[in-house]
């Protein structure tokens, strides 16, 4: 499904019935990595899964400017009050758990719990952002190839890295857009440190790590749930950093678990 918001049209799907559980992927992915989760929970919520700006299905917009974290919030937010959802589950995988805490800043009377998969509070380093900058540039220059080369093979444990899911992994990425991946990076270079913030979390909180998550280790994820009242920590083995993907019934029980005991 389509429908333009802030200026951009974006793609999601909306599954099911229920209360409202929504999926937001990582970067340079697409909400094809959800598809899993999707099919296991629509028949107990109303799942929805957006294409963030420049992402999957939906539209890049027309320049090549930063894309702050509070900018795809804005449009989960936007495409949940145009469906009506109320307040709902938002999870959010690496990139997308930090939009989920932009999500949790701008919005806290639209959550009404997290989930937080292969992600981190802590804002970029200067060497990160720098190295993120000087990747912006080279996708300029040679386009998105650059991106997926060298993140589609970090992204699986290396346990799990046939020759379908390494495929599956890079069309995942394919859709990506030159001004949606410069502009996420350049975004990602200049997200506010959401440390403090954690403290504030007043809703229930699964945290989920792959156990070899090579991207953002599981260490990231132990800091997050120490952070965050109440959090539960979820660490799945043999999974990398697209655990969801790559565990789908391990990681579709233990948000089962969590959304039937803490969200009820
Ligand atoms: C992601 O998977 O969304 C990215 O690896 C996050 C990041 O680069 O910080």
């Amino acid at each position: 499904m389509h429908t333009t918001l802030n200026g951009v049209r974006l793609s999601y799907s909306d599954d099911g019935q229920g209360p409202a559980l929504v999926f937001v992927h990582g970067f340079p992915l697409s909400r094809g990595t959800w598809q899993r989760q999707v099919e296991s929970f629509r028949s107990s919520h109303r799942v929805l899964a957006p294409d963030l700006r420049g992402f999957g299905d939906s539209d890049a917009p027309a320049d090549a400017a930063p894309l702050p974290m509070s900018q795809f919030a804005a449009d989960v937010h936007a495409l949940l009050e145009e469906l009506g959802t109320g307040p709902v589950v938002l999870a959010g995988h690496s990139m997308g758990g930090y939009v989920a805490l932009a999500f949790a800043r701008q919005f806290p009377e639209s959550v009404r719990g997290l989930v937080l998969v292969g992600t981190k509070a802590g804002a970029d380093s200067a060497e990160a952002a720098a190295a993120r900058r000087a990747t912006a540039e080279k996708v300029k220059a040679d386009g998105v190839g650059v991106v997926i080369d060298a993140m589609a093979p970090k992204m699986l444990a290396a346990s799990n890295q046939d020759a379908v899911m390494t495929e599956e992994v890079r069309r995942f990425m394919a859709s990506a857009k030159p001004v949606g991946v410069i502009g996420a990076l350049l975004g990602m270079a200049e997200r506010p440190d959401s440390t403090a913030l954690l403290a504030q979390i007043a809703v229930p909180t699964l945290v989920i790590t792959g156990s070899d998550d090579v991207i953002i280790p599981p260490a990231e994820s132990e800091k997050l749930a120490q952070a965050i009242p109440g959090a539960r920590l979820s660490s799945i083995p043999n999974a990398g950093h697209l655990v969801a993907f790559e565990r789908p019934v391990e990681f579709n029980r233990v948000l089962a678990e969590w959304l039937g005991q803490a969200t009820r």
